[in-house]
């Protein structure tokens, strides 16, 4: 099976250029699932239920999120009536939404989405390294499951990598995000598990993290900005990876970074 994951789309700039582009990337690589992480599409700052379903329309099969996830008010509603959706599984018990999820690619082989999220630098939620294991307690790659995909949306890159090994043999992918800079370090763990500490962004690189530069510089000089933070709005460079599984073991064969467009694409 091949799965392609985009890292954080952040704002109008991220959103155009999935529309632009990502029925040709899917087309030209053969995908046969695709996860975007749309926490920071609307605004750079959450998502709405008219973006969620806009990606879909795009080609998207599920989106995942992180720490902006509840910013527009509208989608604690919302997330309840889309389980193609996925919040962190480790945020507190009662959140709405669902964390992980099990769907069906066009061929009919079953996938799992995993989405967590870090603690260190970050404000803290349940324990990630031992939620995943409620997750992991019922559902095992095996001839019916044939990927397990986890988004770990985590400030730290030792916190990632930690994460990389604690799954290592049990999933088929652990991709970062949140850094919104992706990481050159693709590769498959000694046990089969491939993993890339930050898919990076689809976003404006010409922008600090995907933001306009000004009010950004003006606060790390302790200047009283005139203007508000909001998405840098020039070309977006669509960062993710493809991943492909053994369709024996559930494991990976192969990862491979994308850049697309932009200040960075190749
Ligand atoms: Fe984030």
């Amino acid at each position: 099976m091949k799965v392609l994951f985009l890292g954080d789309v952040i704002g109008r700039a991220g959103r155009t250029a999935i529309q632009s582009n990502l029925k040709n990337i899917q087309k030209s690589n053969q995908i046969d699932f695709t996860i975007i992480n749309g926490e920071n599409s609307a605004g750079g700052f959450g998502i709405t239920e008219n973006i969620c379903k806009d990606l879909y329309s795009y080609g998207c099969d599920v989106i995942t999120t992180g720490n902006h996830l509840w910013d527009q008010k509208e989608i604690s509603d919302y997330i309840e009536r889309d389980n193609n959706l996925l919040k962190p599984y480790n945020f507190p018990q009662g959140t709405p939404g669902l964390g992980f999820n099990i769907y069906k690619t066009k061929q009919n082989d079953a996938i799992m989405v995993i989405n967590l999220i870090g603690n260190v630098f970050m404000k803290s939620d349940d324990n990630p390294f031992l939620k995943v294991e409620e997750i992991l307690k019922k559902n095992q790659l095996n001839s019916e499951l044939k990927f397990i995909f986890v988004d770990f949306h985590a400030e730290a890159t030792s916190e990632k990598v930690a994460m990389g090994h604690h799954l290592d043999g049990r999933v088929t992918a652990v991709v970062g995000t949140h850094q919104h800079v992706p990481t050159a370090d693709s590769h498959i763990l000694p046990k089969g598990t491939a993993y890339q500490t930050d898919a990076g962004m689809c976003g404006d690189y010409n922008s600090i993290i995907g933001m306009s530069k000004e009010p950004i510089l003006d606060r790390f000089q302790g200047i009283k900005s005139k203007s508000k933070f909001s998405p840098a709005m020039g070309e977006a460079t669509i960062c993710g990876v493809i991943i492909e599984s053994d369709a024996e073991t559930g494991l990976a064969k192969n990862i491979k970074p994308i850049k697309v467009g932009g200040v960075l694409g190749v």
